[in-house]
Parts: structure tokens; C-alpha cells; sequence
């Protein structure tokens, strides 16, 4: 009996087989659960790339978190595909350029607008569309970067992580009852495209590998996998609006130990 025998897992944002999401799949599949992901648009081609790697063929859909009419056809297709779902993960994350990297005192409102809209209010979105589909309970997991503090070159996506983290525990509140869990993993720094689109993000990654007890190593994120899978599984049934922090041990040190 593996881990996620029998599950049907709704994963979105695998751009590409960097992504937190390709290994939280790869993962899944392995532990036996049956997965569909999302991507959109142009990243559509990136994903359809990285879909090849996966142990086993998975259908993609369609899910821009800005366009209404997708979280629709979403709920729809996943009607028919499998009449219910047990999971979904949450790996979605944008912030304009001028809204990060040092920009935190002259972005413009729209850009952390953006920034919140793509990155936070679109967990209660997933929410919304899957959440009916989970007629026997479910788990929901997003992927945040630690939010109870201020770093170098965040900005307005932190900012956007403390609406995530906030989200998340007002969904538990709303889907407890149905028994939906809705949870986050705080992860720390991977070398995934969007990450590397913050420029500066050398700079946090050194800073983990100084500090973080474990140790931390940026093109690994097996850990996150795991812990995703955790909590997607029946072992976490009594777990619902909890941030879990897998981060090499990081935020619980104040300052390197030299
Ligand atoms: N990489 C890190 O250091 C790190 C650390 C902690 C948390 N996270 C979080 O993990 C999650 C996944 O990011 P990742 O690091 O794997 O990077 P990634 O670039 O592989 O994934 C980000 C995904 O967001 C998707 N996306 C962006 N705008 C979208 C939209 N409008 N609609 C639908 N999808 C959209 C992209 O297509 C992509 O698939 C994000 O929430 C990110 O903030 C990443």
C-alpha cells in the first residue's frame, strides 16, 4: 500500500521539471495517486515538455488564475474526468518585475495588485472550483516563502506570501467543516524559474546555506515533494491551516553559527 494509493490529484504550476509542482507529481504518481496538472498560455509549450519526465502520461489543463472562465472549465473537466478529486496543490506565484528585487518603495499599486491577485486570492479561487469536488473531504496545499518577516529583495511578493499564509487559515476556518484541509509548506530557496527571476536571489540562497542546520541545497526540492505528499495523504487528517516549515532547519536559528 503506498502512500497516495487511489487519490486524484489536481497540480497546478509545473512550468517546468525544476518546478516545486513537476517533483510534488512525480512524487505523487510514484506513491500511487492518479494526477492531472494545469499550466496556461504560453507556458502551456514548457509544460508539455516537462510532462515527458513524469513516470507515467498525465493530461494538462488549462488554467490561467486570472480568468474567471478557466476555474470554471476546470470544475467541469475535472467532473468528467474523474466525478470527484481528493487533493489539490497550489504552486502558482507572480509578481511584475517593478514590484520586486529592491522596488518594495516605487511599485506601482497595479504591479502589487498583481502580485496579490496571481499569488494569494487565486488559493480561494482553486479553492472555490475544487472544493465542491471533494465530497469525502480533501486536502489543499500551497507553497509559501516564510512571510512573518521582512527579506532583501521580496517586496511585494512577501507581501503577497502574508495574504497567502492569511488565505489559507480563513479557508481552513470555511472548509473544516467539510472536512477540506487547507495547508501550506514554507520552503526554502529552490532553483526554479521563478525564483531566478528575482533578481537577487543569489543572495537569499547563500544566506540559507550559512544558517540552515541541515544544511540546504537549492536544486533539491525532494523534501517539499515529501512533505506535500504528507499532507495530501491520510496521515494528515487532523492538520488544517498550519504553516510547515521545510527549510533545512533555517528559521529556527537567529544568525549563522560561525
Ligand atoms: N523556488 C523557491 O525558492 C520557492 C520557495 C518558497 C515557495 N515557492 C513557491 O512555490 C510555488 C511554485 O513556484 P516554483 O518555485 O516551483 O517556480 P515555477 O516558476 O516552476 O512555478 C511557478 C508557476 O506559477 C505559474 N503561474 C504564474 N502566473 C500564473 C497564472 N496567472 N495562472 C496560472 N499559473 C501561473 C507559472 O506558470 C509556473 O508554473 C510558488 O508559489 C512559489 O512562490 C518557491
Amino acid at each position: 500500500m503506498s502512500l497516495l494509493d487511489g487519490k486524484r490529484l489536481l497540480i497546478t504550476g509545473a512550468l517546468t521539471k525544476d518546478s516545486i509542482a513537476f517533483h510534488a507529481a512525480e512524487l505523487a504518481l510514484n506513491e500511487g495517486a492518479e494526477v492531472i496538472l494545469t499550466s496556461f498560455g504560453r507556458a502551456m509549450r514548457l509544460t508539455e515538455r516537462a510532462v515527458k519526465r513524469l513516470p507515467q502520461p498525465v493530461k494538462v489543463l488549462e488554467l490561467d488564475v486570472q480568468k474567471p472562465e478557466d476555474f470554471e472549465a476546470l470544475t467541469a473537466s475535472l467532473k468528467d474526468e474523474w466525478g470527484g478529486v481528493d487533493g489539490a496543490l497550489h504552486a502558482i506565484a507572480f509578481a511584475p518585475e517593478d514590484a520586486l528585487g529592491g522596488k518594495f518603495m516605487t511599485a506601482p499599486v497595479a504591479s502589487a495588485q498583481t502580485a496579490f491577485h496571481v499569488s494569494a486570492v487565486s488559493l480561494r479561487d482553486l479553492a472555490v472550483a475544487v472544493a465542491p469536488l471533494m465530497e469525502d473531504g480533501g486536502a489543499i496545499v500551497g507553497l509559501d516563502f516564510d512571510a512573518t518577516v521582512a527579506w532583501p529583495i521580496y517586496d511585494w511578493m512577501g507581501v503577497a506570501k502574508a495574504a497567502l499564509e492569511s488565505t489559507s487559515r480563513y479557508l481552513a476556518r470555511d472548509l473544516g467543516p467539510s472536512k477540506v484541509r487547507v495547508n501550506l509548506v514554507s520552503a526554502g530557496p529552490l532553483g526554479t524559474v521563478a525564483a531566478n527571476s528575482i533578481p537577487g536571489f543569489n543572495q537569499l540562497a547563500d544566506s540559507w546555506r550559512e544558517q540552515a542546520p541541515l544544511g540546504w541545497d537549492t536544486s533539491d526540492p525532494s523534501s517539499v515533494a515529501g512533505t506535500i505528499a504528507f499532507l495530501m495523504s491520510d496521515l494528515a487528517s487532523a492538520i488544517t491551516g498550519q504553516v510547515i516549515k521545510v527549510d533545512g532547519g533555517f528559521s529556527a536559528i537567529g544568525a549563522p553559527v560561525a
